[in-house]
């Protein structure tokens, strides 16, 4: 019959050796994660076949009015490679300034609300709604053509994780 210390080091032994050598003093920077069930809003993701519609594997992920995106997800890879999208999924406008300045909008229309109707015209930096042929600045204070300014949204970045206050 084992006694009581031995008992607890098989048990240690089971559970999980990052845990067991903490117990015995030893440190190591490794987790027990298998290591492909991590989520990591800022570190990139894997091939983004995950469900669920906020899911973190989607690129993005909301909580409570902050929707945080993985810029670097393909998702987003139209805003990378033609400097804004309409990210219907949040209903919003994102739009690329450079690779540290990002811009968020609604994507209802000042004019009626429309929401799928949007093209960027990069040339005066404006919004254009097809629907009536209202255009929108993209300074986020300067009114456009029809029902004042295209509400803007706050953001913040860091690395490629931009967050957008709702
Ligand atoms: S709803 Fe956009 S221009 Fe009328």
């Amino acid at each position: 019959m084992k006694n009581s210390k031995n008992k607890r080091r098989d048990f240690l032994m089971n559970v999980c050796p990052t845990v067991a050598m903490a117990f015995m003093g030893i440190t190591v920077l490794e987790s027990c994660s298998s290591g492909d069930d991590d989520v990591n809003i800022g570190g990139g993701y894997g091939n983004g076949s995950g469900s669920g519609n906020t899911g973190s594997n989607n690129g993005y992920s909301k909580d409570g009015n902050v929707v945080t995106i993985n810029l670097s997800h393909s998702n987003f890879s139209s805003l990378q490679s033609n400097n804004w999208m309409n990210f219907t999924a949040q209903n919003m406008l994102l739009l690329k300034i450079d690779s540290s300045t990002y811009r968020a909008f609604t994507n209802s229309c000042p004019h009626q609300g429309n929401r799928n109707n949007w093209s960027f015209n990069s040339s005066n930096s404006r919004f254009q709604c097809s629907a009536h042929g209202n255009s929108y600045p993209s300074d986020c204070s300067t009114a456009g053509t029809a029902g004042g300014v295209l509400k803007c949204y706050t953001t913040s970045l860091s690395g490629s994780t931009l967050k957008v206050t709702v």
